[in-house]
Protein backbone atom coordinates (compact mmCIF):
# COMPACT_ATOMS: atom_id res chain seq x y z
CA UNK A 1 0.00 0.00 0.00
CA UNK A 2 2.70 2.13 1.04
CA UNK A 3 4.83 2.03 -1.98
CA UNK A 4 1.80 2.67 -4.30
CA UNK A 5 0.89 5.84 -2.75
CA UNK A 6 4.76 6.42 -3.29
CA UNK A 7 4.70 5.73 -6.73
CA UNK A 8 1.47 7.72 -7.10
CA UNK A 9 3.15 11.17 -5.44
CA UNK A 10 6.07 10.49 -7.41
CA UNK A 11 3.67 10.36 -10.60
CA UNK A 12 2.37 13.92 -9.60
CA UNK A 13 5.00 15.64 -8.92
CA UNK A 14 6.81 14.47 -12.22
CA UNK A 15 3.77 15.26 -13.88
CA UNK A 16 3.87 19.02 -12.44
CA UNK A 17 7.29 19.52 -12.93
CA UNK A 18 7.39 18.66 -16.83
CA UNK A 19 3.67 20.65 -17.15
CA UNK A 20 5.64 24.01 -15.47
CA UNK A 21 8.74 22.99 -17.43
CA UNK A 22 6.77 22.80 -20.61
CA UNK A 23 4.57 25.93 -19.89
CA UNK A 24 7.66 27.73 -18.91
CA UNK A 25 9.55 27.82 -22.58
CA UNK A 26 6.23 28.11 -24.56
CA UNK A 27 6.94 29.34 -28.19
CA UNK A 28 5.55 32.51 -28.05
CA UNK A 29 7.78 33.25 -24.40
CA UNK A 30 10.81 31.87 -25.99
CA UNK A 31 9.87 34.42 -29.23
CA UNK A 32 9.55 37.27 -27.47
CA UNK A 33 12.85 36.83 -25.78
CA UNK A 34 14.48 35.99 -28.87
CA UNK A 35 12.69 39.54 -30.66
CA UNK A 36 14.31 41.43 -27.37
CA UNK A 37 17.58 40.20 -27.58
CA UNK A 38 17.28 41.46 -31.48
CA UNK A 39 16.50 44.71 -30.62
CA UNK A 40 19.29 44.83 -27.92
CA UNK A 41 21.39 44.20 -30.62
CA UNK A 42 19.91 46.12 -33.28
CA UNK A 43 22.60 47.80 -35.00
CA UNK A 44 21.26 51.40 -36.30
CA UNK A 45 21.82 53.88 -39.75
CA UNK A 46 24.30 56.30 -39.60
CA UNK A 47 23.64 59.99 -40.91
CA UNK A 48 26.00 59.46 -43.64
CA UNK A 49 23.18 55.79 -44.58
CA UNK A 50 20.09 57.55 -44.04
CA UNK A 51 21.37 60.44 -46.06
CA UNK A 52 22.01 57.94 -48.78
CA UNK A 53 18.35 56.18 -48.64
CA UNK A 54 16.01 58.91 -47.56
CA UNK A 55 17.52 61.91 -49.77
CA UNK A 56 18.12 59.40 -52.86
CA UNK A 57 14.08 59.12 -53.31
CA UNK A 58 12.69 61.95 -55.02
CA UNK A 59 15.78 63.63 -56.36
CA UNK A 60 19.85 62.93 -56.35
CA UNK A 61 20.95 63.42 -52.81
CA UNK A 62 22.65 67.05 -52.43
CA UNK A 63 26.06 66.23 -51.78
CA UNK A 64 27.57 68.25 -48.20
CA UNK A 65 29.57 70.17 -49.65
CA UNK A 66 26.71 71.88 -51.79
CA UNK A 67 25.40 73.63 -48.42
CA UNK A 68 26.60 75.63 -45.22
CA UNK A 69 25.74 74.57 -42.23
CA UNK A 70 22.78 77.32 -41.69
CA UNK A 71 21.57 76.12 -45.37
CA UNK A 72 21.82 72.49 -44.43
CA UNK A 73 19.64 73.34 -40.43
CA UNK A 74 16.97 74.89 -43.12
CA UNK A 75 16.68 72.16 -45.69
CA UNK A 76 16.36 69.77 -42.97
CA UNK A 77 13.04 71.30 -42.05
CA UNK A 78 11.82 71.35 -45.22
CA UNK A 79 12.91 68.08 -46.23
CA UNK A 80 11.90 65.96 -43.02
CA UNK A 81 8.60 67.10 -43.97
CA UNK A 82 8.79 66.38 -47.26
CA UNK A 83 10.57 63.10 -46.77
CA UNK A 84 8.79 62.04 -43.91
CA UNK A 85 11.62 61.22 -41.45
CA UNK A 86 11.69 60.95 -37.60
CA UNK A 87 13.32 63.66 -35.90
CA UNK A 88 15.98 60.97 -34.45
CA UNK A 89 16.91 60.55 -38.29
CA UNK A 90 16.56 64.23 -40.05
CA UNK A 91 18.83 64.99 -36.44
CA UNK A 92 21.53 62.14 -38.04
CA UNK A 93 21.14 63.37 -41.49
CA UNK A 94 22.05 67.13 -40.61
CA UNK A 95 24.90 66.22 -38.40
CA UNK A 96 26.38 64.25 -41.16
CA UNK A 97 25.80 66.58 -43.89
CA UNK A 98 27.28 69.65 -41.54
CA UNK A 99 30.01 67.77 -40.57
CA UNK A 100 31.05 66.86 -44.31
CA UNK A 101 30.76 70.07 -45.64
C1 LIG B 1 9.40 62.87 -50.86
C2 LIG B 1 10.37 63.40 -51.80
C3 LIG B 1 11.67 64.01 -51.27
C4 LIG B 1 12.57 63.45 -50.41
C5 LIG B 1 12.51 62.05 -49.79
C6 LIG B 1 13.63 64.42 -50.24
N1 LIG B 1 13.37 65.52 -50.96
FE1 LIG B 1 14.56 67.14 -51.18
N2 LIG B 1 13.23 68.00 -52.42
C7 LIG B 1 12.02 67.44 -52.80
C8 LIG B 1 11.28 68.41 -53.63
C9 LIG B 1 9.92 68.18 -54.24
C10 LIG B 1 12.12 69.54 -53.75
C11 LIG B 1 11.82 70.84 -54.49
C12 LIG B 1 11.45 71.95 -53.49
C13 LIG B 1 10.06 71.75 -52.94
O1 LIG B 1 9.07 71.90 -53.67
O2 LIG B 1 9.94 71.40 -51.76
C14 LIG B 1 13.32 69.24 -52.99
C15 LIG B 1 14.38 70.11 -52.86
C16 LIG B 1 15.52 69.87 -52.16
C17 LIG B 1 16.65 70.78 -52.06
C18 LIG B 1 16.74 72.14 -52.72
C19 LIG B 1 16.58 73.24 -51.68
C20 LIG B 1 15.21 73.33 -51.08
O3 LIG B 1 15.09 73.28 -49.82
O4 LIG B 1 14.23 73.48 -51.83
C21 LIG B 1 17.59 70.19 -51.28
C22 LIG B 1 18.94 70.73 -50.88
C23 LIG B 1 17.03 68.91 -50.84
N3 LIG B 1 15.79 68.74 -51.41
C24 LIG B 1 17.66 68.04 -49.98
C25 LIG B 1 17.10 66.86 -49.52
C26 LIG B 1 17.69 66.05 -48.48
C27 LIG B 1 18.98 66.35 -47.74
C28 LIG B 1 16.87 64.98 -48.31
C29 LIG B 1 17.02 63.84 -47.32
C30 LIG B 1 16.81 64.16 -45.95
C31 LIG B 1 15.76 65.13 -49.25
N4 LIG B 1 15.94 66.29 -49.93
C32 LIG B 1 14.73 64.22 -49.40
C33 LIG B 1 11.56 66.20 -52.47
C34 LIG B 1 12.17 65.32 -51.61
Amino acid sequence: MKTILKTVITGLLLFLTVGILVSCSSSKEVYSKITKVEDEFKIEKSGAQLWGEACNRCHLAPSPADYNDTDWRTISLHMRVRANLTEKDITKIETFLKSAN
